[in-house]
């Protein structure tokens, strides 16, 4: 059973000039890329892609942290995929959770600047990406 989940590579992973290495990983692992694209998002589409977390303390942040600067968005695909991308990020915060080996566990030291975003469960992922990509399978 093929699976699809979003990624994101964060303002920071961009910024960092990490977005190569971390394709490399997804790719390595066997997820293949079905969608790929550079793009600053504005506050409405953050605060859709973030419902879940409205009203927490680092909402705002988060929110201002998303929308600063390009972004990359992605559709990877596989068996399991969404639990795979998730083993190769890490655990959210990169030093109490993450493991060396991971994305975040590598290279990141914030909870809030961890580099990347993958969907939490199959419904999650299929939330997000009609979010993300709407036209991806029209
Ligand atoms: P969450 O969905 O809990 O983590 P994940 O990205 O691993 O699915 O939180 C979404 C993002 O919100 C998280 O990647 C970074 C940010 N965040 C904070 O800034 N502080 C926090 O205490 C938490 C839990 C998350
Ligand atoms: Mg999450």
């Amino acid at each position: 059973m093929t699976e699809r989940t979003l990624v994101l590579i964060k303002p920071d992973g961009v910024a960092r000039a990490l977005v190569g290495d971390i394709l490399a990983r997804i790719e390595r692992k066997g997820l293949a890329l079905v969608a790929l694209e550079l793009k600053t998002v504005d506050d409405e589409l953050a605060r859709r892609h973030y419902a879940e977390h409205e009203g927490k303390p680092f909402f705002p942040a988060l929110l201002e942290f998303i929308t600063s600067a390009p972004l990359v968005a992605a559709v990877v695909e596989g068996p399991r995929a969404v639990a795979a991308w998730r083993q190769i990020a890490g655990g959210t915060d990169p030093v109490e959770k993450a493991v060396p080996g991971t994305i975040r566990g590598d290279f990141a030291l914030s909870t809030q600047n961890n580099l990347v975003h993958g969907s939490d469960s199959p419904d999650s992922a299929e939330r997000e990406i009609a979010i993300w990509f709407p036209d991806l399978d029209s």
